[in-house]
């Protein structure tokens, strides 16, 4: 193995590790690769449409669970959020409140 290729799997031992995740459930970074388009690289939106990075994972779970069952009404989150299960809206949560 040439010396990229150890530190290219290392990386993604690492990310793997750092992500608990269950094997249905997909991780908080591929999930976030969907929003980034509207909500801006990182979530960091300085546009109209709000930022995510840094709010309280607490927060923005229950945003999307409220989006998906219609307890809260948007323009465009409630057809999103109903693509993803609980624990994805936990994982992507997650990694968006530690993007500070
Ligand atoms: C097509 C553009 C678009 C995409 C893609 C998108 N969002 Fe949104 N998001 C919005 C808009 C616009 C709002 C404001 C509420 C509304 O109008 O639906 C919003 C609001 C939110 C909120 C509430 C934030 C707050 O502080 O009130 C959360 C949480 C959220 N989005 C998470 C996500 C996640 C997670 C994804 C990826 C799975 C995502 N969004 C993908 C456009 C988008």
């Amino acid at each position: 193995m040439t010396t990229r290729k150890v530190l290219a799997a290392m990386a993604i031992a690492g990310l793997a590790a750092s992500q608990p995740v269950s094997a249905a459930d997909a991780g908080g970074a591929i999930i976030a690769a969907q929003c980034n388009g509207c909500h801006g690289f990182e979530g960091a939106s300085k546009g109209v449409v709000p930022a995510l990075n840094g709010k309280p994972a607490l927060l923005l779970s229950q945003a999307m669970k409220d989006f998906k069952s219609g307890a809260r009404k948007g323009t465009i989150m409630n057809r999103i959020a109903k693509g993803y299960t609980d624990g994805e809206m936990d994982n992507v949560a997650q990694y968006y409140s530690g993007i500070k």
